[in-house]
């Protein structure tokens, strides 16, 4: 099953699964689709080596995923039109039994894991593999489809920088990353942005502008900022796109770029643009890293599954693949630590981070 937001490598995951089982155990695997509204409805299907073959370099999910979907909430709708939201779980019990699941691999984030814990307390073994773009995982150094969202974020940070050089201007690009900035880092470091905004350091507009102008200064007649979704100015707020009051997580970031380039322009006279990345970074084909990664995590979750291990999420500490008790991130956020070495090496280079 996936669930939750897509991210590329969730297939060479499905994939991994499948064929080890297949391969390696001799298993019948089943595919259950659109995360838990397939284990809802019914929609659950045999899966063969055949039917993953050829999904490695796919992004998404050949499975389909539901964010939104709560089997303990349930919307029910009566004859006469009225709906009631229900606790459907012993419908979803029912599914299990009648496909004879031993057991469920969960790929998903915070939110599926959870809703993965209300099957767990009613005696079904799931082993979690996470995801995520945003590389935020508590208990995993890296999470797949980061390293292909970094790529993304990258590539269009090198392509601003052209167009800002020609037209003299200060050029924004706003990241996806929730709450952590581990997306704006990276792909800020790798394009040499000159100032990156992070959740973790709220910025002062005038370090911001002082550094737009600094670059001036010095004869380069333009900026390049990465701006992550989740920062913020000192002592003010996140800047919501809007409220999804359906998901588990409602609140959806965006706009900070645009405000910090308001900002800018008015206090420095310098022309300033923005461009949102939104789901570009989560699409299409992941990267070999991720490739990787995503293989070496189904593997393991199957692995462990023969092993007997129950509720176990799959993680990568160094550079080592292991697990750990499936709740164990539950409710933790990974952030970027103020003494991670990247943040002084950017520093020592000339980067500002608006502090
Ligand atoms: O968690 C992954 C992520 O892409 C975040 O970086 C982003 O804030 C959010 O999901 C967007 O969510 P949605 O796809 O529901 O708009």
């Amino acid at each position: 099953m996936t669930g939750g937001g897509d991210c590329p490598g969730l297939n060479a995951v499905i994939r991994a699964v499948t064929k080890t089982a297949i391969y390696q155990y001799g298993l019948e695997v089943f595919g259950i689709e659109d995360g838990f509204m397939g284990l809802v409805q019914n929609r659950i299907h045999p899966l063969s080596a055949n039917d993953v073959s050829n999904i490695l370099t796919l992004g998404g999910t050949i499975l389909g995923t539901h964010n939104k979907c709560d089997p303990t909430r349930y919307p029910v709708t009566d004859s006469d039109g009225n709906t009631e939201f229900k606790d459907v779980s012993d419908r979803c019990m029912d599914h299990i039994k009648h496909h004879e699941l031993d057991a469920i691999i969960v790929i998903g984030g915070d939110g599926t894991m959870s809703g993965a814990a209300n099957f767990v307390r009613k005696g079904v073994n799931c082993i979690g593999v996470p995801k995520t773009i945003d590389n935020d995982l508590e208990g995993s150094d890296i999470t797949f489809g980061f390293s292909t969202a970094c790529m993304v974020a990258t590539e269009a940070l090198d392509r601003i920088h052209t167009t800002a050089a020609s037209h003299h201007r200060a050029m924004i690009v706003e990241v996806m990353g929730r709450n952590a900035g581990w997306l704006a880092l990276h792909s800020g470091v790798a394009s040499g942005s000159d100032i990156i905004l992070l959740p973790e350091i709220p910025y002062d507009i005038d370090k911001v502008c002082q550094a737009v102008l600094n670059r001036s200064k010095h004869g380069k007649r333009f900026s390049i900022l990465c701006v992550s979704e989740g920062t913020k100015p000192k002592g003010g707020e996140l800047v919501v796109d809007h409220i999804d009051p359906n998901s588990p997580d409602p609140i959806r970031l965006g706009g900070v770029g645009k405000v910090v380039a308001t900002d800018i322009e008015k206090r420095t006279g310098i022309e300033t643009r923005t461009t949102v990345l939104g789901h570009v970074q989560r699409g299409g084909t992941p990267v070999p890293a991720d490739r990787v990664l995503a293989t070496e995590f189904g593997h393991a979750a199957l692995q462990a599954l023969m092993q007997g291990k129950e509720n176990r999420l799959i993680v990568m500490q160094g550079r080592t693949v292991t697990d750990v008790d499936l709740l164990s991130a539950e409710g933790k956020q990974r952030i970027v630590k103020l003494d991670n070495p990247i943040l002084q090496a950017a520093r020592d280079v000339g980067t500002s981070f608006g502090d």
